[in-house]
This record gives C-alpha cells, structure tokens and sequence, in this order.
C-alpha cells in the first residue's frame, strides 16, 4: 500500500485567510476556485505563500480556512474522500466562489426566495423519476411543509389538500403507509403526523383516527420496550422516537392492549421500557446505534435524545440513560475543520442534513445539562454566549456550502450535489437551531411544569444578516413551536377518543 508523503512540518496554518486580489490576477492554481488536489495544494503554499499580499477583506477565521492539521497518512478510499470533500468546501469558506456575494464576515446570504420556489414546486407535480420514491410521499409533505414554514411562507393553501392525501394513506387498521394501499409504518405516520401539525386545524386534526392508531401502535410495541416500525419488521430506535412523538402529540393512551405483544399481568405501557431500550443503543464510541450493538450515527443520536425527552425531563433521563460525557465527546467529533459542518458518523464526511441530527442534538444535550438533575449541580455550562458546539461554524458550512447556487434553489448535502427536499428540510432545521437559544424552564401553569423557551441567539460580530434569521423550530418535534403547541393542546383537551 502506497503511503503518502508526511506533509505536517511543512504545511502552512492559512491556506486562505482573506481575498488577496481580483481572481483574474491570482497565479493560476493558488486562491483560484479551481479544485486542486490537496497534495498540491499544501506544495504550493508551502513554496508560494506571500503573506504580504494579504489584505483586509473579509476576516473568516483560520480554523476555517487552514488545511486540517492532523491527516491520515494513510492513503485509502476513506482519505481520499475526506481530502476531495476539503477541498470542494474551501472555496466555499474562504469566498472564492464567484456566484455568491459575501458580507464582511465572509457569509453569503440566505437565497430565501429560490429555496421557498424550490419547495413550492417540489410540492406540486414531480417528474416521472419520483415513482421511485413513492413511498416517501409523506416526507415529502412534511419536509416541503416544514421547510417553508421556517422561511416564513404562508402554507394555509395546502390545508385541503394535505388532509385529502393524508387520508388516502390511512389504514383502517391503524397508522399511515407511504400512499394508498401501502402497508403502515412508524416513519411515514410520523411524517404524516407531523404534516398535519403544520398545515393545522380542527379538521386537519380529526383526519387522523386516534383509535385505530392506539391499537396499532400496541401491536408494535416488543417485550424489550422498543417498537417494531411496521408490523413484522425491524425494531430501532427510530421506532421509539416516532412512537413517543405520535403518542405524546396526540395524547394517545399509554395503556396497552391485551393483543400486543408487550401485554403483561404487571400492566405495562407504551412507554415501559423504552428509555433502557434508548439506553442499550449507545456504543462504546458515545453515539447512538439504530438497536443494540450496532455503528452510532448521528441521525440515532437525535431519535435517542428526542425520545427521552419525550419521555420525561431531559435533565434526569438523558443522565440516567446515557453516558453524558462520552455522549458529548462523541457529538463533539462530529464537527469537522475546515468544513465546519457535521458528519453522521466517524471516518464519513459532512453533510448538511446532520446540521440537524447532530446539530439538533445540542439544545437537548444543553438542556440536560443546564437542568436541576444529575449533572446540573456538578457541571458548570458556558456561559449563555457560548455554546457547545461551533454555531459559527455550522452557519458558515449551511449559508456557504450548503446553497444549491443553480436556478433551481434549494439546500444541499455540500458542494457538488445537487439539492433535494430532504436536505432542504433538514439543513434549514440546523440554521434555525444554530440561530436560537433553547432553554427548558419551569413554568407555572396552574402546577409547575418546565417549558421550552426560545431566544434569538445573538453573538459577536453577528456572521450572518439578521433578514436571515428563520423561524424556530421546536428541538424535540421538529416542526415551528407554534404548530406543535396547537396540536398538542388540541388534544390534550380531549378525553380518551372523544
Ligand atoms: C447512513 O447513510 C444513514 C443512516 C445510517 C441513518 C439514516 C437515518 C435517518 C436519516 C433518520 C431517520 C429518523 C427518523 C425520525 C425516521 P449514509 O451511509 O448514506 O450516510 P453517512 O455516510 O453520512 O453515514
Ligand atoms: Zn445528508
């Protein structure tokens, strides 16, 4: 196996720190929004780099715009498209790409109108290539949905036509396939669920037969405390946290049936055993695994830390559950220099949709740490400026690498994929948690009861423009705090199936 030269003692601190010069007078090669290999990159600086010809343009930090200090000498398909993906996001961060106009902090602006056309006809006819995605209908509406909500669109217009579809999804046996006919699965319930919530309403509401759902869910629940995710199929943890999001939503009954398999004499519930179940999936990395003795990823992370703070305060149960320190070292790993946005797993890449699995991760780990419990009164939290993790950073990867800058709008994995609803919907979840300041406090409300609470998170020098803030989005339930009050308190009014 070939190993790669030792660069470490040659390789410069800045690759670029601030435009130097118009890019038509750049030496070919250096500053230029060609994509070099990084090999030649770090040959060139090592030989050509004059720092006289820096000047005070916009100041991105170094952390940004250095090449990574520490490197895999070991050339494998792993490095190489680790070194690919640096290189494809540093004219990006260091304002080389000519399609963008950045501010004096080096951050473009959020392109609002072609990301809101990018949804809008993404929920209209799609191309005949979709049928391969049939299934996933119900993501589409609440990733469209819940994307043009965080921008400030109006989506009342859709109403009508989301409690039809909803509907034609609906099976008498109880839940939501991906479309008529399909059988039931956690995942497309979640998302039609959570589609509902947005569009909102009375009538939105009643769509969903809450009876049925309590017994289908039932029939779901395992001996272990996890859920199976349809009948019959795989239990993760993905079926925990869609499982407590629809039962706490919809205030569905946690009692069982004496048909589910969970059924005992000791009357257990939905919600038995489903924290150890959370509990059993950390690794010995620190992150969450999709069951029991498998590879943490950050999309599970987030199920883990959702589900738990579904079920109870975050500030007992994520402690008493997970290990919080290596959780935390985990989570923290996942934030990669220069790139600055997250990876889902270690030795894999960034990618913009986990600035809202990992990123999301965040207020809740934050949550549980500034609470009363285990570690509230051992633990010392930053103060309420900082933060845990580098939001600079993560609003630096999302604005500058993650904005399908072609005609067709929308947000991206990273530079050189193409945008999708997927992305959209999760990239923009992460801009808005990096733009806000969760807090669960205690509340009054006839008995004391600990709310989340939003603030504008507020830092300085402010990096992006205020006209950029989005709207928030609720940290355990993913949808604008608004839209989930309503449906909660909808049925929270309710007894039983009324
Ligand atoms: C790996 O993809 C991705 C996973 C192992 C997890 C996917 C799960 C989700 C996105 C979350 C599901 C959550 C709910 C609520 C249903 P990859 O190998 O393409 O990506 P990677 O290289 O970044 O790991
Ligand atoms: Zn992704």
């Amino acid at each position: 196996m070939k190993s790669r030269p030792k660069l470490s003692h040659h390789r410069p601190r800045v690759l670029f720190k601030r435009r130097t010069m118009p890019s038509s007078s750049r030496p070919a090669g250096v500053n230029g929004r060609r994509i070099v290999v990084l090999d030649d990159v770090y040959e060139q600086f090592t030989s050509s780099h004059s720092p006289e010809g820096v000047s005070s343009l916009p100041m991105v930090p170094d952390l940004f715009t250095s090449l990574p200090l520490i490197r895999d000498v070991l050339e494998t398909e792993t490095s190489r498209v680790q070194d690919e993906t640096v290189e494809a996001c540093l004219p990006f961060l260091t304002n080389e790409d000519d399609s963008f106009t950045y501010n004096e902090n080096g951050v473009p602006r959020l392109d609002r109108q072609r990301h809101i056309k990018f949804l809008h006809s993404s929920l209209g006819q799609l191309p005949g290539r979709f049928v391969a995605v049939d299934a996933a209908r119900p993501w589409f509406l609440y990733w469209c949905l819940s994307g043009l909500k965080l921008l400030g669109e109006d989506i009342s217009p859709y109403r009508s036509r989301v409690i039809e579809t909803a509907l034609s999804m609906q099976n008498s046996t109880g839940g939501f396939g991906g479309g008529n006919g399909q059988l039931s699965h956690l995942a497309t319930t979640y998302a039609v669920v959570l589609a509902l919530a947005l569009v909102g309403g009375e009538d939105a509401y009643e769509a969903i037969d809450r009876r049925a759902l309590w017994r289908w869910l039932c029939s779901l629940k395992q001996p272990d405390g996890g859920f199976q995710v349809c009948l019959g199929g795989e239990e993760d943890i993905r079926g925990g946290y869609c499982a407590a999001v629809i039962i706490s939503l919809l205030n569905i009954p946690l009692d069982l049936t004496p048909e589910s398999p969970a059924w005992r004499e000791d009357s257990p519930t939905l919600f038995s055993g489903l924290a150890e179940y959370v509990g059993r999936c950390q690794t010995f990395e620190g992150g969450i695994s999709a069951h029991p003795d498998s590879e943490a990823h950050g999309a599970y992370a987030f199920c883990a830390l959702g589900c738990l703070s579904i079920l109870g305060d975050p500030g007992e149960m994520i402690p008493t559950y997970l290990d919080v320190p290596r959780l935390i070292a985990w989570l923290s790993s996942r934030q990669h220099a220069p790139e600055a946005g997250f990876s889902g797993r270690t030795n894999k890449l960034v990618d913009g949709c986990y600035s809202h699995w990992v990123g999301g991760c965040w207020p809740l780990v934050e949550a549980c740490l500034s609470s009363s419990g285990r570690y509230g009164s051992k633990t010392r939290l930053p103060p309420s400026t900082t933060s845990l993790f580098s939001r600079e950073g993560l609003i630096r990867y999302i604005l500058c690498c993650c904005q399908d800058q072609s005609k067709r709008g929308g947000l991206r994995d990273k530079p050189g994929k193409a945008s999708d609803q997927y992305h959209s919907c999760y990239v923009l979840s992460g801009l808005s948690s990096a733009q806000h300041k969760w807090q669960l406090a205690p509340s009054w409300n006839g008995e004391l009861e600990k709310v989340w609470t939003v603030s504008p998170y507020r830092d300085e020098p402010q990096i992006f423009d205020e006209r950029d803030r989005l709207l928030p989005v609720h940290p355990v339930y993913v949808i604008p705090q608004s839209s989930q009050e309503s449906i909660r308190d909808y049925f929270l009014a309710k007894q039983g199936f009324q």
